[in-house]
């Protein structure tokens, strides 16, 4: 009698879809270098808990040969869907073949690859990062335009991870519209790898540079908010107010950004959206049922500056 209404019970529920617990999902972070990175992780983790998925977690500490390694672990186990943000775009190739030989496919999340072979990836699943560059340069001509009726100004830009698609596009895209404006140049630009530790580091370098003394109109462009809260304190230290005597835009919008907007030592933060983890686990089943998902799904994201972060912060705070 137990083993028929066992029977009948793992049919009405395989006829009502996949079981709880069931489908395992391999998750290669790439590390836990800023505020957006945590969100990213905690959504990722509190998402499959809440469907019952299986999450087989690993942190890279920011080094891609530990989540090459990961991944390849994930193949061993046999789990049935890899998410992956890479954490550079190149050398991905060979681990995402092993992944196909072995029939698991891969959703990238966050971050791309640089690959012609679009096969080796289920769905790609983020920001599209050139957006983002091209809306800080956007916002950066208005602000100079608003209060200068001219748009000149001396950037000096906080780069993220050396080879990180984020970092290539947010450079690439921002760059694309100061191109417009002969009189609005990057001086300084270096890595500060997407901490805030390192972009104070970076920033207290930039200060001492004749580029900083030479500088009319003082610009910081962060790839990240992390690396440009870190430069803010590099700033305050040297004996400079970064609200009146610097212009200074991130990229994130974690609530500390909107903290430091409304207390006058910011300007603008560009959205970048961590918040995956619904998203990818409603690929991920699609995926697992053997339904078709669009290849390419891009976050829709926003720019705040000092008009609105004020009163967005209570909000902001309930997000990341
Ligand atoms: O890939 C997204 C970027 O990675 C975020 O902008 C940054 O904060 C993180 O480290």
């Amino acid at each position: 009698m137990r083993k028929l209404l066992a029977s009948v019970l793992g049919i009405a529920l395989a006829a009502a879809g996949t079981f709880a617990g069931e489908i395992t999902v391999g998750f290669a972070q790439l590390g836990a270098e800023s505020m957006w990175r945590t969100a990213n992780t905690d959504s990722v983790k509190g998402e499959a808990a809440r469907r019952g998925i299986n999450l087989v977690f690993s942190d890279a500490q920011q080094k891609q040969e530990n989540q090459i390694k990961a991944v390849r672990s994930f193949i061993a186990q046999g789990v049935d869907v890899i998410g992956l943000p890479p954490v550079v775009e190149s050398g991905w190739e060979p681990v995402l073949r092993e992944a196909q030989e072995a029939g698991i496919p891969v959703i990238l999340t966050d971050r791309r690859v640089d690959t012609s072979d679009e096969s080796l990836y289920t769905a790609f699943l983020g920001s599209n990062f050139i957006t983002e560059g091209e809306n800080a340069g956007n916002w950066l001509v208005r602000e100079l335009m608003g209060r200068y009726g001219v748009v000149k100004g001396e950037v000096f830009e906080l780069v993220g991870t050396v080879g990180a698609a984020p970092a290539i596009d947010r450079k690439k895209g921002f760059e694309a519209v100061i191109a417009k404006h002969p009189n609005l140049n990057i001086v300084k630009s270096q890595s500060g790898d997407f901490t805030r530790a390192k972009g104070k580091e970076v920033m207290e370098a930039f200060i001492k540079s004749p580029e900083w003394d030479k500088a009319a109109t003082k610009i910081i462009y962060g790839h990240n908010d992390d690396m440009v809260l870190g430069a803010i304190q590099a700033i305050e230290e040297a004996g400079i107010n970064p609200g009146k005597e610097c212009i200074i835009i991130g990229v994130d919008a974690i609530a500390d950004a909107f903290e430091a907007i409304a207390q006058g030592k910011m300007h603008c933060t560009v959205e970048c959206n961590p918040l995956l983890g619904p998203q990818l686990f409603d690929m991920v089943e699609a995926v697992v049922a053997g339904k078709e998902v669009p290849k390419t799904v891009y976050s829709i994201e926003g720019t705040y500056d000092y008009y609105c972060a004020e009163a967005l912060l209570p909000w902001r705070r309930t997000l990341y």
